[in-house]
């Protein structure tokens, strides 16, 4: 059995009401219970949380190390395009992740065009809205069990 932390960045409390178009019509809270079953009916721990400040997402990351998280499904929202910080704590904690959007963020704007986080996950999935978790958690699974 594995576990797996699910790490939102800012603004994600707001799904279901913002931009809708973008990011789908679901609420987190129900894209992370799906994702939760799915997960236990695979036999795995999945646990989430969404946190909108910069520092509380780091201290999130410290503390999966220290719980004994073995993957992570982390979608860093704005802070995908501008924060070393979180980069430098997936780098210290060496916990494996995917990093996920909901969003097709290649056909958005230039500035989203950057990610500090491509590079050092185990793969990336974008644009599928609230499936795109779904992906990344059968991506985890398969890696698994191969
Ligand atoms: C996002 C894409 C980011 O560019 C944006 O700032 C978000 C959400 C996504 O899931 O599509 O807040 O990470």
């Amino acid at each position: 059995m594995a576990s797996i932390l699910v790490l939102n960045g800012p603004n994600l409390n707001l799904l279901g009401s913002r931009e809708p178009d973008t990011y789908g019509h679901r609420t987190l809270e129900e894209i992370m219970e799906d994702l939760t079953r799915f997960a236990g009916a695979c036999g795995h721990e999945l646990t989430y949380r969404q946190e909108n400040s910069e520092g509380a997402l780091v201290d999130a990351i410290h503390k999966a190390a220290t719980a004994g998280v073995d993957y992570i499904i982390f979608n860093p929202a704005a802070y995908t395009h501008t924060s070393v910080a979180l980069r430098d704590a997936m780098l210290a904690v060496r916990i494996p992740f995917v990093e996920v959007h909901l969003s097709a963020v290649a056909a958005r704007e230039p500035f989203r065009q950057l990610s500090y986080f491509s590079d050092i996950a185990m793969g990336v999935i974008t644009g599928f809205q609230g499936d795109s978790y779904l992906l990344a958690l059968q991506a985890i699974i398969n890696h698994i069990e191969p």
